[in-house]
């Protein structure tokens, strides 16, 4: 029972993303995105105003990374495309060769490495052109995104089985179209998560059927989305309010995109009702939060091969105690999220280390959303900078971590599938910029051959690739 043993053809893998690696962010007919011009324009919205200019060099260096990716021995690697690297104006119109033949390269390398890509084809960064029409904002980019999507089908699909449309499109909405603090910068409180969030919705289902109707058949992949969560738990358990805060918490995260696409095409019942009621309250003729006609409720219904579940870290939920008098996602929820002191913190103040908390949230995906195969698509623990080489104690949570997969496979029946340690290598941390190091790999940003070696916990993590199993002492 306790031989740390992970089920036959367990994926092993470690993830990265387009922007926050590649660098070469106007090489070869590259179109602009909206990192590009975020981090560009300054304003100290991003450590020391960095940028993702240069990041890890991936692009030119992506020989590198594979050596990376050899030495820890996976079998599954994933990555995100650069939508304008290959669309510049983010439409088929313009297709640029160069960037659809260095996805070729990194494709061909790792099928000939014996390492299964995952493809994430949108992780943030909107091409340029297209936020200028309105971006996650308007209706018109999920046929664009449509359209995007069956462009890299067609290009990759031929050698790529496992495709994510979207990386957490909460954090998205959220951050960027809601509260304005990721790129493009959209503040707009009470409105821009849910509009923005509505829309990546049904772009992902119209992705997803177009695998479906014309892909699959021939190229027999899976088609998924990569959703974050945090556990949740209550402040005070024997606290009735406590405990209702804390299924909003989850219904608000998670539920939000899962329940639609993985139960019934629409959006949970709570949030439809609270967020209808206070607009009528504020004076609106129609809930901030948009409506599915039935057409797209069956749309939506479905669109998931596999469950994608990116988790760092756990809360426990009080009602929301601030009184804002402006609507917002937050007041809506009526929920927040709190620290436990005892919890480790790991190079990044919401990082919070609980290893538990996977565990109860990989059983609740699969009772809520009956019982599907999980791939944990992202998580890890970051060093702060300076970081260092013998990062024992990040080790320590990963092996903890671990454990708590394999309790939640082992004692709970969950169908966990895979692991992808984030991130394969430090790399560009969004607003924290290089501050933030969450690699295997330790980047040294400051030569400009940007070497990669491996931190204690890569060559750790290597043994338990290898063995399929975690040494537990
Ligand atoms: C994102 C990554 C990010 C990581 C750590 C996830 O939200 O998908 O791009 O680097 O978390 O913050």
């Amino acid at each position: 029972m306790d031989s740390g043993k992970f089920p036959e053809s367990f994926a092993w893998g470690a993830a990265t993303a387009a922007y926050q690696i590649e660098g070469g962010w106007d090489a070869d007919g590259k179109g602009l995105s909206i990192w590009d011009s975020f981090t560009h324009q300054g304003g100290d919205r991003v450590f020391k105003n960095q940028t993702g200019d240069v990041a890890c060099g991936s692009y030119t260096l992506w020989e590198e990374d594979l050596k990376c990716i050899k030495q820890l021995g996976l079998t599954h690697y994933r990555f995100s495309l650069s939508w304008s690297r290959l669309l510049p104006d983010g439409t088929t119109g313009f297709i640029n060769q160069k960037g659809v033949n260095y996805y070729n390269k990194l494709i061909d390398s790792l099928l000939e490495m014996k390492v299964t890509p995952l493809v994430t084809l949108y992780h943030f960064d909107t091409p340029q052109a297209i936020e200028d029409q309105g971006g996650w904002n308007s209706e018109n980019t999920v046929a664009i995104f449509e359209q995007y999507a069956k462009f890299c089908y067609s290009t990759f699909g031929d050698r790529v089985k496992l495709w994510i449309t979207i990386n957490e499109p909460h954090v998205v909405s959220k951050f960027s179209y809601e509260e304005g603090l990721f790129a493009p910068g959209n503040k707009e409180l009470g409105f821009g998560a849910y509009r923005s969030a509505h829309n990546m919705l049904k772009a992902h289902a119209k992705a997803w059927h177009a695998y479906n109707n014309f892909f699959r058949d021939k190229q027999k992949g899976f088609v998924s989305i990569a959703l974050n969560s945090d556990w949740a738990e209550p402040l005070d358990p024997n606290s009735l309010a406590d405990k209702e805060a804390t299924e909003r918490y989850l219904t608000f995260n998670l539920q939000w995109f899962a329940k639609p696409i993985f139960i019934d095409g629409d959006y949970p019942t709570v949030m439809k009702s609270e967020i209808s009621r206070k607009s009528k309250e504020e004076g609106l003729t129609t809930s901030r939060l948009p409506e599915f006609t039935n057409e797209e409720k069956t749309m939506i219904k479905g669109t998931a091969d596999f469950f994608c579940l990116n988790y760092y870290t756990t809360r426990k939920i009080r009602p929301l105690t601030s009184t804002v008098s402006e609507p917002s996602f937050n007041s809506d929820m009526g929920a927040e999220g709190i620290k436990d002191p005892e919890w480790p913190e790991s190079g990044v103040e919401w990082l919070c280390v609980v290893p538990w908390g996977l565990r109860k949230l990989l059983a609740y995906i699969k009772h809520t959303f009956g019982n599907p195969d999980i791939y944990i698509t992202e998580n890890g623990f970051a060093q702060s900078d300076p970081p260092i080489l013998q990062d024992t104690h990040r080790w320590g949570y990963f092996q903890e971590t671990l454990k708590e997969v394999l309790k939640a496979i082992r004692q709970d029946g969950a169908n966990v599938k895979g692991y992808f340690a984030w991130s394969l290598l430090d790399n560009f941390e969004w607003t924290s910029g290089y501050n933030v190091r969450f690699g295997l790999f330790h980047v040294d940003f400051d030569q400009p051959s940007l070497p990669r070696t491996p931190y204690f916990s890569a060559n750790e993590f290597a043994k338990v690739v290898k063995g399929n199993k975690l040494i537990c002492n």
